[in-house]
């Protein structure tokens, strides 16, 4: 399932996020933004647990989370959605996966992985920016898989349809949460138009 926002507010803001004058400050501030109000979506159908809260003035029926979320940033780029999201679920833990794209090959490369020994939630949200070959979200969650992991979701900000189609037929039971999918990757890997490299651009590298 590919969910792509439909939201006034996304819309707008992953136009700034695409503009090419936008500086790594408004930049993050855009990441930060557009990855709670995507994460809005992609948490939607969460389960509830009723109970019933005292007021000032009474009770009222209500409800807490019943799943424990995990936010899986991939390094660097999906560290911008963290923070965000992290602030509407405090609840969650947040776990790291350090993976680069091979500039040759467009392979990833694993080179950090901070999951603790066995998964301790039910939900697990992969937070990268960019879905570009794919490559980088399957490789993600295939590493989840394998420790463990049964409910997971992908949310991005950009993809190109070949990362869709791969991240799909690797794992077509991860919803994935995107703002717009855009027309193709060029000869270097990157989508077009997009909004160029995610990783320089938050940490004004490059
Ligand atoms: C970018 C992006 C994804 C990956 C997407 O990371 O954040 O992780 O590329 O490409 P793919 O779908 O073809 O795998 P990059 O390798 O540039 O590393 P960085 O986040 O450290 O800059
Ligand atoms: N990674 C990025 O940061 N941008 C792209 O367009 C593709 C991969």
């Amino acid at each position: 399932m590919v969910h792509v926002s439909q939201h006034p507010l996304v819309k707008h803001k992953l136009t700034l996020l695409r503009h090419k004058a936008t500086e790594p400050k408004k930049f993050r501030e855009l990441i930060r933004e557009v990855a709670i109000l995507l994460a809005y979506e992609a948490t939607a159908d969460l389960s509830l647990n009723e109970l019933e809260v005292t007021t000032p003035m009474g009770t009222a029926r209500g409800y807490s989370l019943k799943e424990k979320i995990g936010l899986v940033p991939i390094l660097r780029a999906g560290l911008g959605m963290v923070d965000g999201i992290w602030e509407m679920m405090p609840g969650s833990e947040v776990w790291h996966i350090g993976l680069y794209r091979d500039e040759e090959t467009l392979r990833p490369v694993f080179y950090y992985n901070k999951l603790p020994t066995a998964p301790t939630v039910q939900l697990c949200l992969v937070l990268d920016p960019m879905l570009a070959t794919g490559g980088s979200a399957v490789a993600a969650v295939d590493m989840l898989k394998k420790w463990g992991a049964r409910h997971i979701k992908f949310v991005g900000i950009l993809a190109a349809p070949e990362g869709i189609a791969r991240l799909t037929e690797a794992h077509p039971d991860v919803p994935i949460y995107v703002a717009a999918v855009d027309e193709r990757l060029n000869e270097i890997g990157y989508i077009v138009p997009g909004l160029g490299d995610a990783g320089d651009r938050q940490f004004g590298t490059g």
